[in-house]
């Protein structure tokens, strides 16, 4: 029997670049897909598969992080005041109950790796989630709970993955693979942001894991990878060399990679579409504007 997950991390430090200037001031994980922040879609997730502690890795200036997930008195009164029930009812979902929700600070930008290293003191010795909220999952079933049902199953460490292009392989961690059994892989190894020519598959690892303490321990190492940075594909690919279990799951669903502009423009566009309250009007602005600019071609 393998141990329920009730805990995950989420990796929120980054400082967001490649969305200045609005990053200036706004952490990245607030910016909205179409009305909720990109980390209200993660904690949704998070939920939907058993999770019952929080732990976000933060650092400086992601205050506004912090309130959002905090009650707001005021707001929450005043809304009560105008009978705006459905609105305080979208209030809910952004409350944490005492105690769910701790944030630690990674006060150098080591690495995804040395992130989730940050929290090792709250996670102790369980299993445990890592969701990266750039990577946002469109799925009937969240793609984190179809991890929890398989890793139920396996148990080891297991990874979202996801075909990608071959000329992206050197933007993620790519599996080897050793055994391929349709939705579940057993990897062989894994490397992170390999070359073109020296990727062992192009088979992707997404931003979701459930891991073992063991990867935390392999962190202790500090071992420098890719980029410099402490790599969390490098201390899960130390367990297979240790001998155990690490599965891909190709997961149900559609990716967004909401780091990039046009990964978040495409993920607003689907997300919009998706929405009962805006479906129709915004899929006639768009099938206008696709019939004028096939017109001025
Ligand atoms: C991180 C991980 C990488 C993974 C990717 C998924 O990379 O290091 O292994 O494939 O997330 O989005 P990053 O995108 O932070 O460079």
């Amino acid at each position: 029997m393998t141990r329920k997950v009730t805990k995950a991390i989420f990796p929120v430090a980054g400082l967001g670049t490649r969305f200045l200037p609005a990053t200036k001031s706004v952490p990245k994980e607030i910016m909205t897909l179409v009305d909720r922040p990109l980390i209200q879609y993660a904690i949704d997730e998070a939920r939907a598969a058993g999770i019952k502690e929080f732990i976000f890795v933060t650092s400086r200036g992601k205050g506004a992080l912090e309130d959002y997930f905090d009650t707001a008195p005021g707001l929450e009164a005043a809304l009560r005041k105008k009978g705006k029930l459905d609105l305080l009812q979208e209030l809910k979902n952004t409350n944490m109950e005492s105690g769910a929700i701790a944030y630690i600070r990674q006060h150098q930008a080591l690495g995804l790796g040395h992130a989730v290293w940050c929290a090792r003191r709250l996670i102790a010795d369980e299993p445990f989630a890592v969701i990266l909220p750039d990577d946002v999952i469109a799925a009937e079933k969240p793609c984190l709970q179809q991890m929890t049902e398989a890793y139920a199953e396996t148990g080891g460490c297991m990874v979202a993955a996801m075909e990608v292009p071959a000329d992206r392989v050197s933007s993620y961690g790519i599996l080897d693979v050793k055994e391929d059994r349709g939705s579940l892989v057993q990897a062989a190894g894994m490397v992170e942001k390999p070359e073109r020519d020296q990727a062992p598959s192009n088979l992707a690892v997404i931003g979701r894991y459930i891991l073992t303490p063991d990867v935390l321990r392999n962190l202790n190492r500090m071992k420098q990878g890719s980029g410099g940075e402490i790599q969390l594909t490098d201390a899960i690919a130390e367990e297979i060399a240790n001998g155990r279990d690490v599965f891909g799951l190709r997961f149900r669903g559609q990716r967004f990679d909401c780091g990039s502009k046009a990964g978040f423009l495409q993920a607003t566009v689907a997300f919009g579409l998706a929405r009962d309250d805006l479906r129709e009007e915004f899929a006639d602005y768009l099938t206008e504007l696709i019939a004028l600019q096939n017109a001025a071609q």
